[in-house]
């Protein structure tokens, strides 16, 4: 892109501050600033400014429960290890997320959670994930997705570790793509005068980034047929389950989702349900007074399932929904960036908004959606914060009621 075509492409788009410090910059600053300029999406500010808010009409959702799981455990399990042992099953961690509530300037999963000896998440997470290799005597292929912000970090550290005992070659790294932040007024804030302020695109992002990495190559080569997508951050987490793998391959869903019995109704997670027929969640804060007290007919809560970020997805059905764009979720942030007299500026409260498309749209995208429930305190122990609920703190006490040694 030459420097008018940038300049066309900011003034259209009324970004034209963007150059501002242009002219004082050297050859190399020039040049990367309007290399980002081109590979900017501009268009995604105004998508996210226009979009439709009102969601369809919501209704309930048959959950399998775990007395049903249990009735058919053994059959479910041989489908989905045989699934395993041919390949068809992968898994997919989503790593590039700032952890900006635990606080740590390390990715999240490099915090050590151990007590007498060193366990930090992403060792715990391998640690189950061998738990299946062993039960189907062979290796499923890791996706670890990170972000601009923490890709080096992590590659080093799971290299310093001999990525846990995981077999090297099962691991696949990919970036998640950025986005740009903004002001309150919707104009790109720059982080220095030859950059772009960005953030990482959110979770939602993560099937077109992992096509964007050219490792669509491969899962076809490999005949890889579904893929497990979970969150870095619980530490009990259980990834290509094989009975969640087989429950959701014997039902003929396209996609399912690890969902906990909620405690409450007000309990902060998403809540899945059918939305104009098709499966979709609901967000804690968007779940209406009628929607909590709603009763089924055996008169337990009607909106009783929450997800995990723990969701199964068939390659096919992903494929179809490659180019389908996401709602756009807009977040108040701190963002440093660079004034207006080019000097840097750490902000302490929000001064802008972040872009993300966030993994649980995805589910409303896809035809079908099996509902799984798991045993929370088997399965659920998320680290979000450093102390309090869902902190370090509550999942050291979930370990240990597992056995699982700190
Ligand atoms: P969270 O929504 O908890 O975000 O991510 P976070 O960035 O880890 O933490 P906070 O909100 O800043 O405290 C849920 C999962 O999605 C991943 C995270 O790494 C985590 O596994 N994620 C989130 C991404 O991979 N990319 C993103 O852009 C955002």
């Amino acid at each position: 892109m030459t420097y008018q075509e940038a300049e066309k492409k900011c003034k259209e788009a009324g970004q034209l501050h963007l150059l501002k410090f242009y002219e004082e910059l050297d050859d190399e600053g020039k040049h990367r600033l309007i290399k980002e300029i081109e590979l900017t999406d501009f268009d995604m500010i105004k998508r996210a400014d226009g979009q439709e808010q009102e969601r369809g009409k919501i209704t309930p959702i048959k959950a399998m429960t775990r007395e049903e799981i249990w009735e058919n455990e053994d059959q479910y399990r041989k489908v989905g290890l045989e699934a395993i042992r041919k390949g068809e099953v992968a898994a997919v961690l989503l790593a590039g997320g700032m952890g900006t509530r635990l606080g740590s300037d390390n990715p999240k999963g490099m915090y050590d959670i151990g007590i007498t000896k060193e366990v930090y998440i992403f060792q715990r997470l391998i640690e189950n994930l061998m738990d299946v290799v062993r039960a189907a005597d062979r290796y499923i292929h890791l996706f670890i997705m990170t972000s601009d912000k923490n890709h080096e970090t992590t590659m080093d550290f799971f290299e310093e570790k001999e990525c846990f005992g995981y077999k090297r070659e099962y691991i696949h790294f990919f970036k998640q793509d950025m986005a740009p932040a903004t002001d309150f007024d919707g104009k790109i804030l720059l982080e220095k005068k030859d950059k772009l302020a960005t953030s990482p695109n959110g979770n939602g992002g993560w099937f077109g980034s992992l096509y964007n990495s050219g490792l669509d190559f491969c899962i076809h080569e490999e005949g890889i047929k579904w893929l497990n997508v979970f969150a870095v951050d619980n530490v009990l987490q259980r990834m290509a389950d094989p009975v969640f793998v087989g429950a959701t391959i014997a039902g003929e869903y396209v996609s399912g989702s690890k969902v906990i019995r909620k405690v409450t109704p007000e309990e902060k997670v998403g809540t899945i349900c059918l939305e104009d027929g098709r499966p979709s969640i609901v967000e804690y804060y968007e779940l209406t007074d009628e929607l909590k007290d709603a009763k089924d007919e055996k008169g337990e809560p009607a909106y009783n399932f929450g997800v995990i970020l723990n969701y199964l997805f068939r390659v096919d059905a992903l494929e179809q929904i490659l180019t389908s764009p996401l709602t756009l979720h807009v977040v108040d942030k701190k963002i440093p960036c660079i004034n207006e007299e080019g000097q840097e500026v750490h902000p302490e409260t929000p001064n802008g908004h972040k872009y993300e498309t966030l993994i649980l749209d995805m589910v409303h995208l896809m035809e079908n959606n099996l509902p799984f429930e798991i045993e929370r305190e088997k399965e659920f122990a998320p680290i979000k914060n450093k102390t309090g609920v869902d902190s370090v703190e509550s999942a050291r006490e979930l370990c240990k009621k597992n056995g699982i040694q700190l």
